[in-house]
């Protein structure tokens, strides 16, 4: 299966765009600080918790699941967490 890694795919994009994926037969890796993204809302693939600016947790990410298909930046701080 084709692995793509998704950031922000704890938010509400992102966790859309993730259902999307495995629906269509790709493995959607969330890359997320949780910042205003939930835990609970990665339902269709590993998670992997990290900063976009941590250079060193984002290699650990990839090294692990290998994103061969692509990235899809959906990473924002557009909304604030209640
Ligand atoms: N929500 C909409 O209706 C809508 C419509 C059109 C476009 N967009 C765009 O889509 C993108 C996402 O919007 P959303 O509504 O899903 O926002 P959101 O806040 O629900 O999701 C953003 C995610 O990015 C994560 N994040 C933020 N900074 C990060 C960082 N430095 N490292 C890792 N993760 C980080 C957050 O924790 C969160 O899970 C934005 O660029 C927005 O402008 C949204």
């Amino acid at each position: 299966m084709k692995t793509v890694l998704v950031t922000g795919g704890a938010g509400y994009i992102g966790s859309h765009a993730c259902k999307a994926l495995k629906a269509a037969g790709y493995r959607p890796v969330t890359f997320d600080n949780l910042v205003t993204g939930w835990k609970d809302a990665v339902k269709f693939g590993p998670f992997g918790q990290g900063d976009l600016q941590d250079r060193a947790r984002l290699d650990e990410v990839f090294a692990k699941h290998k994103p061969v298909a692509g990235c899809i930046l959906l990473h924002s701080v557009r909304s604030a967490k209640p």
